[in-house]
């Protein structure tokens, strides 16, 4: 599974590369509303540091406004791809920007149908945002399966991209189910790393290397 990082926090971005754990970014308006920075600024900045892809989001509410936005983020570089909401004109939009080998991540993507449409568009990931469904007492995850079992009866080669993910258990349910990418806060990276075993563990035997003799230095 692929780990992109859900940020449009250059920080966060750096730490992720740094721990090998950044094949792509996804942002979307918020996070970037978060950073208090230029979008522009902020896109061009992630570009020159990620090879892997890179979500920009579009934030026209009809086609022809969003494909204008699209064309101007892919030529930021060649790892862009177009977020787009999973609504008619979005998928509208999607349709053109495959036919010209414009990558896309449908998102705001709550359904199996959904993603079902985002797929006979030409999506190149679809985003099912799992957190915001458990939100609502539903089940994010089993939205996922329902989503990859789909796409394998009929062999689509749209990527599932497991979004709004919160915690540990949501990237290790993606994993189990053979989701292509979880997105993942930073905070969710650390968590992920984190065993309360291995901290005691660890001290005990830093505890226990102080009683060992030390040899004397030649
Ligand atoms: C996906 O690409 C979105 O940026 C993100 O995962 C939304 O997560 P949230 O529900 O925590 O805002």
């Amino acid at each position: 599974m692929k780990f992109f990082i859900d940020s449009a926090d250059v920080g966060d971005i750096r730490k992720a590369l740094a721990l090998g754990l950044c094949d792509g970014v996804t942002t979307n308006p918020s996070l970037v509303a978060k950073t208090g920075r230029a979008f522009d600024d902020v896109l061009k900045e992630i570009v020159s540091l990620v090879p892997g892809p890179i979500s920009a989001e579009v934030t026209a509410t009809d086609a022809e406004g969003m494909l204008a936005e699209a064309r101007r983020y892919a030529r930021f570089g060649e790892q862009v791809v177009i977020k787009v909401p999973l609504v008619v004109e979005g998928l509208r939009a999607v349709k053109t920007l495959s036919e010209e080998g414009i990558k896309t991540n449908v998102t705001l993507c709550f359904s199996p149908v959904q993603a079902l449409l985002a797929a006979k568009a030409g999506a190149t990931y679809v985003s099912p945002f799992v957190g915001r469904l458990d939100d609502i007492s539903e089940d994010g995850m089993a939205m996922v399966a329902d989503i990859l079992q789909i796409y394998r009866n009929y062999g689509f080669a749209t990527q599932v991209l497991v979004a709004s993910v919160r915690n540990p258990i949501h990237v290790l349910r993606a994993a189990k189910l053979g989701a292509h990418v979880a997105t993942i806060p930073y905070s969710v990276i650390e968590q992920l790393a984190k065993h309360p075993l291995t901290d005691s563990g660890l001290k005990k035997f830093l505890a226990d290397w102080e009683k060992v003799p030390k040899a004397k230095a030649r």
